[in-house]
């Protein structure tokens, strides 16, 4: 069974940010940057943690025309036999079942009949499977976010470019419908010049601290416990990045952060756990709502929250403001100059459908009514596999790389440092070490 967050240290480093930021470690490979692989016939996938998430991406998977599924690792009893299971119902061969121990998955990387890594492990364990994978000869999709040091960002983007092997963090969000219409609607110019991000990941979770043995709440319980920022910063962040074209002519300059004092997950612990359980035995040092500011190196500026534990409604945020208008999520509301009845009021609800019927992003009309989108999250998931499996095949660079992986999830440890500094302003690594100034705003077409 896994050591789960036996690993999981303050801020994982112990050389701290400074030391890592400069090492901006020349490259040992060539960039990554608008990278195209050669188009595969068929995509062979292996999966390390097939959990509450993992799970899922098998039944995903299995859904699309030209995927094998050729191996299944999770070092928990039952669990890669009940996804082996789920191929074999859908009609297709029980792949290996890799469920030995912590590094069981070793075995299943060094099979020459596997493409493509799906990781949905948890977060103390991305990183060490990304590398393994990538430097095994292997694709890499890990999920959210990627990495929580800037060491660890940083090793992704080397290994990556040192191997040539795609690394891209699953950020799901970034494939729903508002946020690829939003996308398309960005990339028409209907907002005017884009000056304002807000994006959140707002959530109360409290209820997985159930989960104590194994399962979700096992393990990310302990990082509210050791760390205090922004834990989760992708769901958000993500589609703004994509939005303002961040790794493709613009990037994240500079940010600050501060996290509310600590007290939802103490008050849940006391009400639910007798005194003497182990979530009651170490203090959380998570503050329940932390709030960071990110400044680009185009002078835009990005709110972006994070909150897994206070009672109040699910949100995203999912706020763009241009010089022309708004589009905001959480209720989906619109307004832009010229073209809304007037700028006083939003356009909301059922006034949102003209907005749909001139905008909805092209890929979602070709894939998302496809009458085998079960997709879960709305249809984000199926949309997102569906996606990277169609690049893959036709050796089409993908829409998230490695540097939008390390980017996004560098607000993670970033957040952290500042925090502790009273919300002292960091700089970001520019981990495409330059290249971000030439590329083009990412175009999504099918
Ligand atoms: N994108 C999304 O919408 C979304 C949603 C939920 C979770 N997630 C992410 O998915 C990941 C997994 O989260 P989850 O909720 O499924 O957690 P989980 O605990 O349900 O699943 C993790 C699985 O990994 C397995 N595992 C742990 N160590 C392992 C090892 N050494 N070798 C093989 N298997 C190992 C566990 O046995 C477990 O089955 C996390 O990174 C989380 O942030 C993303």
């Amino acid at each position: 069974m896994a050591a789960a967050a036996a690993g999981v240290t303050a801020m994982g480093s112990k050389r701290g940010l400074a030391a890592e930021n400069s090492e901006q470690s020349k490259s040992k490979g060539v960039t990554m940057a608008d990278h195209a692989d050669k188009p595969m016939d068929r995509v062979r996938v292996g999966f390390i943690g097939v959990g509450a998430r993992g799970s899922g991406h098998v039944e995903q998977l299995l859904l699309i025309d030209g995927v094998d599924v050729n191996g299944i690792c999770d070092n928990w009893e039952g669990s890669a036999e009940r996804s082996a299971q789920a191929c074999v119902k859908a009609g297709r061969p029980k792949p290996p079942v890799f469920d030995k121990g912590d590094y069981a998955y070793r075995d299943m990387l060094a099979r020459d009949d596997i493409d493509a890594v799906f990781i949905a492990t948890p977060w103390e364990w991305h990183v060490k499977m990304a590398l393994d994978a990538m430097n095994a000869g292997k694709h890499v999709f890990v999920e959210v976010p990627a990495a929580y040091t800037i060491e660890d960002c940083w090793k992704l983007v080397d290994t990556s470019e040192k191997t040539r092997k795609h690394c891209m963090m699953l950020e799901n969000v970034c494939y729903g419908r508002e946020e690829l219409m939003v996308l398309n609607m960005c990339r028409l110019g209907v907002f005017g010049e884009l000056l304002h991000g807000e994006g959140a990941y707002i959530h109360d979770l409290r209820g997985q601290m159930n989960e104590v043995e194994h399962g979700t709440g096992s393990w990310r319980t302990v990082h509210y416990q050791k760390r205090n920022g922004n834990l989760y910063p992708t769901h958000g962040l993500g589609p703004i990045a994509q939005y303002m074209g961040i790794n493709r002519g613009d990037r994240f300059d500079y940010m600050a952060s501060v996290s509310s004092p600590s007290r939802s997950r103490a008050i849940y612990a006391k009400e639910h756990f007798p005194a003497e359980h182990k979530w009651n035995k170490t203090p959380f040092k998570c503050g329940d709502l932390n709030t960071s500011i990110i400044k680009t190196t185009m002078g835009r500026t990005i709110m972006v929250q994070w909150d897994e534990q206070l009672p109040r409604p699910y949100s995203r945020l999912n706020l763009i403001q241009g010089t022309k208008g708004l589009w905001g999520g959480f209720p989906d509301r619109v307004v832009v100059e010229g073209d809304s009845p007037n700028t006083e009021s939003f356009e909301q609800q059922d006034q949102l459908k003209r907005w749909y019927d001139r905008f909805d992003h092209p890929l979602w009309k070709h894939i998302a009514n496809d009458p085998s989108n079960r997709g879960g999250h709305g249809g984000m998931d199926f949309v997102m596999m569906w996606r990277l499996v169609y690049c893959l095949r036709h050796g089409l660079p993908l829409d998230q790389d490695v540097y939008d992986a390390a980017a996004w999830s560098a607000v993670g440890p970033l957040s952290e440092e500042s925090v502790r500094s009273r919300g002292k302003s960091l700089d970001f690594p520019d981990f495409t070490r330059g290249l971000w100034k030439n590329r083009e705003p990412l175009q999504i077409s099918v």
